[in-house]
């Protein structure tokens, strides 16, 4: 990246974290007040992100190396209106953490963008975010509709241990407003418990959910055919809503 472009994102950062995310600004209702699932963008996004999707309404942002350190994870996102249909097309921005809770400046690592299906949903493969600094973990979104129908938003979806909103609570963002409990992803683990004890607390997927069994099924065979030994170890399904423009 030119030291040009690094300069822009150094200068949007501090407008981010100065104005758009400070608190002040929500409570004045400059921000987080037209949609309950609008949520603070922080200081790591960088503009320009590659597309990583690999089939339509699928998408794998991380890298292999990053899968082999870490463990899979899948999310199946669902944008939908207000009114609950679909908003197909919509361009999602994501950016995260990986599991030690690390972000990257120097590459795409872990930073791209897909498409909604024709039923406003995505499945993402990554590793599972880590908690940073004073931050529980989450995935970063910009989500840009493809007409004027609805308006774009930038929010993110939180991943707590064992599904406990708890978990968001010790988050730095969240001390000075009510806790954004709709952002969080409702997640299960794969595998059974081992030794008394699940994955993240995570309760195991439900037998009778085949719609993402079947999901990990085909990107697990995905995992298999670039070489990978390793399995999805959790899932997630979170559903974000646009308003009306
Ligand atoms: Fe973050």
């Amino acid at each position: 990246m030119s030291p040009l472009l690094w300069l822009w994102f150094v200068i949007r950062s501090t407008w981010v974290m100065t104005v758009l995310d400070n608190p002040l600004s929500w409570f004045l209702g400059f921000r987080g007040t037209k949609n309950r699932f609008d949520d603070i963008e922080g200081p790591f996004f960088l503009q320009g992100a590659p597309g990583v999707q690999v089939d339509e309404g699928q998408a794998v942002l991380s890298s292999t190396e990053l899968f082999n350190k870490f463990d899979p994870f899948l999310l199946v996102l669902e944008v939908k209106d207000t009114n609950g249909q679909p908003v197909k097309n919509a361009i999602i921005d994501t950016w995260q953490a990986d599991s030690s809770g690390t972000y990257y400046f120097f590459s795409w690592t872990l930073r791209g963008k897909m498409i909604t299906d024709g039923k406003g949903r995505v499945e993402l493969l990554t590793v599972r975010p880590g908690d940073y600094f004073s931050r529980a973990a989450h995935i970063h979104m910009r989500i840009q509709p493809a007409n004027l129908k609805h308006n774009r938003m930038t929010t993110q979806t939180y991943l707590c241990t064992g599904n406990d909103p708890v978990h968001m609570s010790h988050d730095v963002a969240n001390k000075f407003r009510p806790r954004p409990d709709g952002n969080m992803a409702i997640c299960w683990a794969t595998e059974d418990p081992k030794d008394g004890k699940s994955y993240f607390d995570l309760p195991k997927l439900p037998q009778e959910d085949v719609d993402m069994a079947d999901a990990i099924n085909r990107w697990n065979a995905k995992l298999k055919e670039q070489g990978l030994s390793k399995n999805i170890k959790s899932v997630g399904r979170h559903q974000i809503k646009l308003t009306a423009y």
